[in-house]
């Protein structure tokens, strides 16, 4: 599947909701994104991305090179969530985006969210996600608004290359010894 990029009209508009009675023919549609975030090693990633303007994405945090500090989940399907609640405090973290190639971008995002959703079998689901994986969550559910991260960033210095933040990133992790 081709991943769309910022440019592409598709990744502006406002997802549709899915229909209960359609999950059975969607099913390799959430199976080839769940495969198309491994093979990114992505931790996230929503149906628009892919030109399918629905209100489905995947949660799929795990370590990986692009972020060494991920927690391990499940690949999650979540379908038409809704937020329930969101945490008083908010934080800032980088993010990158696989429709926003070799950029990453400061962007402040609740600390917790409560969300609704259907599973995959359309079972309602309630579940509180919080720090990276409600980061993960955010960015992945303005997509299905029509947003991307940079959209939710108002200093332009907040927004760096890949190869400097990979840089910036192992200056942290390994300073200089003297
Ligand atoms: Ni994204």
């Amino acid at each position: 599947m081709e991943i769309l990029t910022l440019g592409d009209p598709r990744l502006r508009r406002v997802a549709d909701p899915i229909q209960v009675e359609d999950l059975p023919k969607l099913q390799p549609l959430i199976d080839q994104l769940i495969d198309q975030l491994q093979a990114a090693a992505g931790v996230g990633i929503a149906a628009p991305q892919v030109g399918q303007n629905l209100q489905l994405l995947i949660l799929a945090s795990h370590p990986n090179r692009r972020y060494p500090d991920a927690p391990l989940m499940e690949p999650t399907p979540l379908i038409n969530p809704q937020i329930v609640s969101r945490s008083a405090d908010r934080v800032l973290g980088w993010e990158g985006c696989l429709s926003v190639p070799h950029q990453r971008g400061q962007v402040w995002r609740d600390r917790s969210v409560t969300v609704a959703y259907l599973d995959r079998q359309g079972q309602p689901q309630q579940q509180v996600f919080t720090d990276f994986i409600a980061r993960i969550f955010q960015h992945e559910y303005d997509h299905l608004l029509g947003k991307v991260f940079l959209d939710r960033i108002d200093d332009p210095d907040q927004v760096i290359s890949e190869a400097d933040y990979m840089q910036q990133q192992s200056a942290v992790e390994h300073p200089a010894e003297h």
